[in-house]
């Protein structure tokens, strides 16, 4: 798919990757419906994309919140009468052990609010994207949906939720690749490694050395990196069904 002048919306886009991707595809000539929960943060995304001299219109919506989501995609739909591509980007960490036992005593344990909200921002918040954008790609007969997954879909220590939850992103990769294909729609999975943002930045220090030590090229990989990936899977038409991995050579 050519990019240019295709709408492209982008959740999670406020900042991290999201962003980094927005600017990237801005730079392409593509016009971005940009969705975070947070305003402000989509505010300084907006700019970025104005100073490259990009179109974007913001879209604030909760993803898991399906009202909030049905309604960002009619306003997309509004705004601009077509949806070309999506990625799904937004997510979020709440990490812990599943269980913490100390001297034979359990003193910890995951919560099922800890567990859900990871669930209901990744995965429920994909799902919910995934079947608005793709009804408005179906209407055009043409689109590309990317799911951004994590090489922590394998299962990871103290990542229960969303180890699982992108688990979870990554079959819809597959199961959607299979049932979209006849409305022209591809869809396609991102395993990132580990990146350089706020996210990261949140990560325990000793696990962020321990990480490093572990990637076999020696650093984190760079946004503008996983944007170049974006960019790869939506210009060549026969990627479908299928995750990239982009991790630096690291394996959990
Ligand atoms: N950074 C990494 O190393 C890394 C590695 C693997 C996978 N990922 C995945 O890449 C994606 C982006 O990660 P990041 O590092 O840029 O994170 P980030 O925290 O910097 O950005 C996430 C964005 O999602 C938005 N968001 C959170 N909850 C939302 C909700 N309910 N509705 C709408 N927007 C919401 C946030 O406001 C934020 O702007 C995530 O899905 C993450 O799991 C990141």
């Amino acid at each position: 798919m050519d990019i240019k002048q295709k709408v492209i919306a982008i959740t999670g886009a406020g900042r991290g990757l999201g962003r980094a991707i927005a600017l990237s595809l801005a730079e392409q000539g593509a016009v971005l419906a940009l969705m975070d929960v947070n305003r402000a943060d989509l505010e300084v995304t907006e700019a970025e994309v104005h100073s490259r001299d990009g179109r974007c219109a913001l879209f604030v919506c909760n993803v898991a919140s399906e009202p909030e989501v049905e309604a960002a995609f009619a306003a997309i739909d509004e705004q601009f009468g077509a949806l070309h591509g999506l990625v799904n980007c937004a997510g979020i960490l709440r990490d812990g052990m599943l269980i913490k036992v100390k001297e034979g005593e359990l003193v910890e344990k995951m919560s099922l609010a800890q567990w859900q909200a990871v669930i209901d921002v990744n995965l429920t918040g994909t799902f919910l994207c995934g079947r608005e954008g793709a009804a408005l790609m179906a209407r055009g007969g043409q689109g590309v949906i990317i799911n951004i997954s994590s090489i922590a879909r394998a299962g990871n220590m103290g990542q229960s939720n969303y180890a699982a939850s992108k688990a979870g992103v990554a079959s819809l990769v597959v199961t959607w690749g299979r049932e979209l294909a006849r409305h022209g729609i591809r869809v396609m999975g991102i395993a990132p490694g580990v990146f350089a943002t706020d996210m990261t930045a949140a990560m325990k220090p000793e696990a962020m050395a321990r990480m490093q030590q572990a990637i076999p090229v020696g650093h984190l990989g760079e946004a503008a990196q996983l944007a170049q990936t974006v960019q790869f899977i939506l210009a060549n038409d026969y990627l479908s069904g299928r995750m990239i991995e982009i991790d630096g050579g690291l394996r959990l």
